[in-house]
């Protein structure tokens, strides 16, 4: 391979953190046993080949060094191993610019939710140094460093929480239609609900506060004054919950309504106060049929996915 230091470790994966929770991304592969080597702004380098990650936004499943003596070098070089690139710019912006504009343009327009997320294949680079790039051409998101945009409803939702669920039903590839039932725990004021509403599907709010009266007024919403903590499980295509709560109890309604076998689909918000629980991120990751990712519209907080088993 062109530039490789010849006898020298290699950068094999990079790991792309959230603004701000670089650290967070930093300690999540300490536990995996992968070392990180270097910060590039918000790409964690690593020698040790690619592990699962629930932090990162975006993993570099095949990175690779490549010597780039000039701008046409650059662009050939990713040109010759596939069409579509999506970069990543900390530095030498001018060239990154001059780079990609000998390559294919990659439309990253936001979606209009429910349109399916991007199916094409994508790669991602950047300029390490201005002669020293770092591609790779498989990556976990399809989304230009996992930036899952939206065209956003300003005038319906009451809270901008309703990015949240678009985000997990895109990447899940599947949501809530007409004639499913939805429990909404934590629902207030009534962004997810209101989003559940809209397509269509019949939704169940529970919260201590109170749904704001134009979401409450929707066709197929209901509400449920109350705690989400003890609701018990009852029949539901999809049970979703951004209820404000620690991990610990949250893991234990997770697992409640998995061992119901009630649920069809749970999606649900993991949110940190201070100290990030990697432990209790771990326990949510190793239930069956389960995944834990950090969507862009999430803040210091993960995404519990899960589907029964049908
Ligand atoms: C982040 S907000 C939810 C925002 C909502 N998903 C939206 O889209 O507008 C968290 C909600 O959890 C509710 N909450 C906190 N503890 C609760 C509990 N034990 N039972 C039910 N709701 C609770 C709060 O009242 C708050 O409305």
């Amino acid at each position: 391979m062109t530039g490789v230091p010849a006898g020298g470790a290699v950068i094999r994966s990079a790991y792309l953190a959230s603004e701000g929770l670089e650290d967070v991304l930093g300690e999540e592969l300490r536990r995996a046993g992968v070392a990180v080597e270097e910060w590039h702004g918000r790409l964690a380098l690593s020698y040790d080949p690619p592990v699962a990650s629930a932090w990162a936004l975006d993993v570099w499943t095949d990175a690779r060094e490549i010597a780039v003596p000039s701008v046409k070098a650059a662009a050939d070089a990713l040109r010759a191993m596939q069409r579509n690139w999506g970069a990543y710019g900390v530095a030498h912006h001018r060239r990154m610019a001059l780079i990609g504009e000998r390559l294919p343009p990659v439309k990253a327009r936001a979606l209009v939710f429910p349109q399916a997320a991007p199916s094409g294949h994508l790669g991602a680079w950047t300029l390490l140094a201005p002669d020293r790039m770092l591609a790779s051409p498989t990556k976990t998101s399809p989304f230009v460093n996992g930036e899952c945009r939206f065209v956003e409803d300003r005038a319906g939702p009451p809270s901008r929480a309703y990015l949240k669920l678009w985000e997990a039903c895109t990447l899940l590839g599947e949501h809530p239609v007409a004639g499913q039932a939805c429990l909404d725990l934590g629902a207030s004021p009534g962004g997810w609900t209101w989003a559940i509403a809209q397509l269509g599907a019949s939704v169940v709010a529970v919260d201590r506060a109170p749904l704001e009266p134009r979401v409450a007024a929707m066709p197929g919403v209901s509400f449920r004054q109350g705690s989400a903590f003890a609701v018990v499980p009852e029949p539901a295509d999809w049970v979703f919950s951004d209820v404000i709560a620690y991990p610990g109890p949250l893991l234990e309604m997770v697992r409640r309504w998995v061992e119901s076998g009630l649920a069809g689909r749970i999606v649900c918000t993991i949110k940190f106060q201070g100290e990030t629980d990697h432990d209790a991120a771990a326990a949510f990751a190793a239930i069956p049929g389960g995944r834990v990712m950090h969507l862009f519209h999430n803040k210091h907080e993960l995404t519990f996915a899960w589907r029964r088993a049908d």
